[in-house]
């Protein structure tokens, strides 16, 4: 173990991220390499493994990520953190992200229309009415308050619009709010047995499924959420769920899917279908808890950007990509090489765990001048929040739009918001997590 390999612990030591995110580290190795081998030793919150190579530049992360058949998604799925045991990995295989073509591009296609679908549409356009709702509901009567901004404002937002996708009873949405923290908070004690989810209020498919929800052991740890034995609760309601969409179909996403399952001309199985809930129950939900938060500290930070979305609203499209590339929501995924290779004078090997640092990728001097500065008017800006090539995020116009839509109705609101108590982040290598942000709001013309 060297010196130098121990200087690179805090890359993937869960803990180190609650005390923020290592920009600046990132930068430090950026200037001197491309791509860095790293040792993943044992730690008190980190299994360890067999080592990464880290990929810090915006070039060779897209090198990586366009190149599916070099560096799979599906080899040794798409994580950091190894799947523990063989047959962990073969149940993460089954979700399109960890997939590589052909079978990645079969689903894909289909999501794709669902996607494109008139359910798709007149979800944006309920987009605006949610955001106006969530406002209402912080400020009551009141002129001005307090509020914790995650779970008063971000939180709800994914939740609403997920619900509308999946023609989810809106009252079971707090229970996809418990499954994605399980998942991505899997490393904070204080999120992976959330249950904020209200059994009472939901629906007797959200009670049925209740019923399989796991307990965490005598240490108070839940199972590991990313084997099925971890989200039994959630199976057992997209199963219910995909039941009654097929009685009684709905314009939703879920209900033109399930139309289109059929296991004898090899469409979508009820099992894949089970899988995508999992997914997207989970990836369009933490993510953006996380980057709306992530917009608002870059707006608390620069008032000026604040006071010139509110004098200008037109600024919105640009402010909302540079709050993606300046916070980073999804801060890495992972590839594994499918036979020797060459990176940026990397000696790759056929089996070896490649990690794309978007973060860092993000921040890539190269690409985006002056990376630190939060410049709401950059352009151009091709961030890589989203990922890029094959696996690009199928969900991102969806998540841009509820961002526009928040901070338009906030910029419209609220004459200030200032922050009262330091933010409280996320124990977690992965999303760049915003667990609490305490602000002070007043509203305009008061
Ligand atoms: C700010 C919010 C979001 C961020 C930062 C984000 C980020 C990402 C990234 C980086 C990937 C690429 C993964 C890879 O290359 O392996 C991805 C994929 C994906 N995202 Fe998102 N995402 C967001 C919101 C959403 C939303 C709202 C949805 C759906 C409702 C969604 C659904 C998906 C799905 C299904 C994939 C897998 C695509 C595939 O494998 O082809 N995401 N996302």
């Amino acid at each position: 173990m060297t010196d130098s390999q121990n200087a690179l612990e805090f890359l993937y030591d869960p803990l180190r991220y609650e005390q923020g995110a290592p920009v600046g580290e990132l930068t430090a190795l950026r200037t001197q390499a491309a791509v860095i081998w790293v040792d993943e030793h044992v730690l008190p919150q980190w299994p360890g493994g067999k080592g990464f190579w880290l990929v810090l530049r915006h070039a060779e992360c897209m090198q990586v990520l366009k190149n599916a058949r070099v560096f799979s998604s599906q080899l040794g799925a798409t994580q950091l953190r190894d799947p523990a045991t063989p047959e962990d990995l073969a149940y993460v295989q089954q979700m399109m992200l960890n997939m590589d073509p052909p079978e990645h591009t079969r689903l894909r296609r289909l999501l794709i229309n669902a996607f494109n679908s008139k359910a798709i549409t007149q979800l944006e356009q309920q987009i605006a009415l949610h955001a106006r709702h969530i406002v209402d509901r912080v400020t009551g009567d009141a002129s001005e308050g307090e509020c914790d901004f995650v779970k008063d404002i971000a939180a709800d937002m994914p939740l609403l619009c997920l619900a509308d996708i999946f023609g989810l009873p809106q009252q079971d949405r707090y229970l996809m709010y418990d499954w994605a923290n399980r998942v991505i908070g899997y490393q904070d004690p204080e999120y992976s047995v959330s249950s904020a989810f209200d059994s009472q209020a939901g629906s007797a498919i959200a009670r049925e499924a209740l019923k399989l929800r796991p307990q965490p052991d005598s240490n108070g740890r839940m199972p590991d959420p990313r084997t099925r034995g971890g989200m039994e609760d959630l199976y057992r309601y997209a199963h219910l769920l995909a039941q009654e969409k097929r009685r009684k179909p709905g314009e939703d996403v879920v209900s033109t899917l399930l139309a289109q399952v059929d296991d004898v001309d090899g469409k979508v199985t009820l099992e894949e279908f089970e899988n995508m809930f999992w997914l997207f129950a989970v990836a369009g939900n933490e993510t953006l808890r996380n980057g709306i938060p992530g917009g608002m500290i870059a707006l608390l930070e620069h008032p000026a950007a604040w006071q010139a979305l509110q004098a200008d609203p037109a600024l919105m499209p640009g402010a909302v990509e540079e709050m993606l590339r300046w916070w980073t929501p999804v801060m890495n995924f992972r590839r594994t090489a499918t036979r020797d290779t060459e990176l940026a004078g990397a000696s790759i090997k056929a089996g070896d765990k490649v990690v794309v640092s978007f973060m860092s990728a993000n921040y890539d001097e190269q690409v985006f001048p002056r990376p630190d500065d939060f410049d709401i008017r950059r352009d151009p800006n091709p961030h890589l929040s989203f990922g890029y090539g094959p696996h690009f995020c199928l969900g991102a116009q969806l998540a841009v739009a509820q961002m526009r839509a928040i901070f338009l109705e906030l910029t419209r609101r609220f004459a200030s918001i200032e922050v009262i108590a330091p933010p409280r982040y996320l124990r977690s290598n992965f999303q760049r997590g915003v667990k609490s942000l305490p602000i002070r709001w007043r509203l305009k013309g008061c």
